[in-house]
This record gives C-alpha cells, structure tokens and sequence, in this order.
C-alpha cells in the first residue's frame, strides 16, 4: 500500500498537475482524490489543439484508470464541477463526497462584491471565501443536498482506505500553495483554508499514521498571482528578459515571478512533513536542459542549482521537470 500526498511547496502553479499525471502514469493508483480549497485552483490540460483550465476534476484525470474523487474538505461549484465532468468525460468515474461544502452563486456575487476580498486580497472571485466562511457558520448545503450532484456521490474516506487496506496506491492531490496556506502563509494575503499536507490528508479523511510519502513540489522560478508579499520578486523588466512569462488558469492575470528562495522552500518542506522534493521548471535554469530525461543530460549549472536547492529542502529531489510535456521529466525515484 502506498499512499503519496502532492503539494505545491512556494504559492501555487509549481506544476503539481504535471507531476501528479506522471507518477499516476508509473504508479498506476486505483485512486486520485483532490483535496485544497475548491475552484479557486486552476491547472491547464492541453488535448489536441484545445486549451482547458480545469478547476473542479482532479488534474490526475488524463490518467485514465484511476478513480477520481473530490473529498469532503473541498468546496464544489456544482455548476463547474458538472461542465468539466462533461467536458473532459469522466462520468463513471469521478466521485464527490457528500460532505463537500457547496458554493452558490450568492458566494460568488459576495467574493467579487467584496473590497476587501477582491481587490486587497485579489481573491479569484470563484465564491472560496464566502463559501468557507457560511460553512464555518454551519449555514452551507452539502454536496448530498444537492440533487444534481446525487449520481456522483460517495464517502470518499471509505473509499480510499478501502482502497489501502486492500494494498493498491492512491494520490492525494493538493492545490494552491504553501504561501496563500491561511495558517502559514502571508496573512491576510491567503486562501480560506490551510493548504500544508495535513490539510489535504485531513480533507481525504486519511490519517497521517496512512501516509507513505509527502511530494513537495517547487518551481525553480516561484510565481505568486494576486496582492501580498513575496521576499525574492523580480522586477517585471527581469523576468521579461529572462523569457519567462505566466498568467494565471483560473483570473488569467500576469503571475508575478521571483528567484528561489531557500528560506521558505526549507521552511515548507519542514511544515509539509517532505520526503521527496519534484522542481519544475529547470529550462529556465539552462535552457539547455529543456526537454531532458536523465541527470547525465542536465548541465553543471542545472546540477549546481539542483544541489543548492536539495540543501535548502532538507529532503531528496527526486522528480526534475525540465519542460511542458509529460515525457520532460527526470525520474530518480529508484536511486532514493
Ligand atoms: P481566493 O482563494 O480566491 O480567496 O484568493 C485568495 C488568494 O489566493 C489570491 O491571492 C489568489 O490569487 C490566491 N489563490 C487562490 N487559489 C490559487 C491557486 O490555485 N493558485 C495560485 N493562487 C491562488
Ligand atoms: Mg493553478
């Protein structure tokens, strides 16, 4: 049995989507399960010509033969949840807990309403906060009082442990950043809810004595979208230069962009309970390296800053993203 939490170690967009779709590709899991806040988090699927910023599915849908579930930490917006399900078709196999908060439009209306949310915080605008907030005040429905969500209900907790007990792997997936974390992160410039590995094993209903490893996952250039500090920033002009730009899946505003930065990556690893460490975005260390598959084929100023970084986190890196596609990774997992 092996059960692996993925989180995004700096502010979200670390590439966890693409991390999870590869280890779902070699580990084969009978079950990705989301946990975070609900579709405030966004990850670009590219199928065929078309783009899709999917909020609500699991990015380990592209992975075909796992189970997927949204579990009862999450927030659901029935109306994105049910345009997805279409869109990426992935009824039959998707499941939603009966315990998951709903967010109605009147969240919505009262997120990008607000000042305060949305223009000091730069809240997404998707209703999370509101929606955590009437939860909190035990005044929201649930999933099960919702009557078009009834064919895609379950106990997800049951499900997964069921699933452990019975020696098959499963992903908890997490979403947004350790720094919008609401405990950890840049109060008040944060999400609604905790964002650190214990959160998502708590919004899966799986206990930490069940978790087999904790994957952090850090961009080697961290971005951070939306208000509130972020120590390492590059002026703008920088990062033009650099080449690297990014906007955001969900609010497509310009993500802001900053160098590494050690003492928070250390920081979240020790919170997050890391065991492995992936780093994405490599090819913008040494372009060099863009598309690369093994260590040999990575350059001495990829392998400086790798080790650098690998001293910060505390922890092995073993998963280097070195470019979009699936297949642009380096696996090191074995040697660990
Ligand atoms: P909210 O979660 O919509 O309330 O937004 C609060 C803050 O968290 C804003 O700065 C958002 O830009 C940020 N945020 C929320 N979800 C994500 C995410 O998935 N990735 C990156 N930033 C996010
Ligand atoms: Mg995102």
């Amino acid at each position: 049995m092996a059960c692996t939490i993925i989180v995004g170690g700096f502010f979200g967009d670390e590439g966890k989507g693409k991390i999870v779709a590869h280890i779902a590709n070699t580990d084969r899991p009978a079950i990705i399960s989301r946990g975070g806040v609900g579709p405030n988090a966004g990850h670009t699927v590219n199928i065929g010509e078309k783009s899709y910023g999917v909020r609500m599915v699991p990015s380990g849908f592209v992975y075909p033969d796992a189970e997927l579930c949204i579990g009862s930490g999450v927030l659901v917006d029935p109306r994105v949840f049910l345009k997805e399900v279409d869109l990426l078709g992935v009824k039959g196999r998707i499941f939603v807990d009966r315990r998951c908060g709903i967010i109605e439009e009147e969240h919505i209306q009262r997120d990008r309403g607000s000042e305060h949310l949305s223009k000091k915080i730069g809240s997404t605008g998707t209703g999370c906060g509101p929606a955590n907030a009437d939860r909190v005040m035990r005044i929201s429905r649930q999933a099960k009082d919702v009557p078009e969500l009834q064919e895609y209900i379950t106990d997800v907790p049951l499900e997964i442990n069921d699933a452990l007990i019975g020696g098959e792997s499963v992903i908890l997936e997490g979403t947004q950043g350790f720094g919008i974390s609401l405990y950890y992160g840049t109060y008040p410039f944060v999400t609604s809810k905790d964002t650190s590995a214990s959160q998502i094993a708590a919004d899966n209903g799986v206990g930490p004595t069940n978790i087999d490893d904790v994957i952090v996952v850090f961009k080697a250039f961290p971005t951070r979208v939306g208000e509130g500090p972020f120590a390492t920033e590059m002026p703008a002009q920088k990062s033009h230069d650099l080449g690297i730009e990014e906007f955001g899946t969900v609010t497509h505003r310009p993500r802001r962009i900053g160098q590494w930065d050690g003492d928070m990556a250390r920081y979240s690893a020790m919170v997050n309970g890391c065991t492995q460490a992936a780093i994405t975005g490599i090819d913008r260390i040494d372009s060099a390296c863009a598309g690369a598959t093994s260590y040999d084929q990575l350059t001495e100023t990829a392998r400086t800053f790798l080790d650098k970084a690998e001293e910060d986190i505390g922890a092995p890196v073993t998963l280097i993203s070195t470019g979009p596609d699936i297949t642009h990774i380096i696996d090191l997992r074995d040697i660990v």
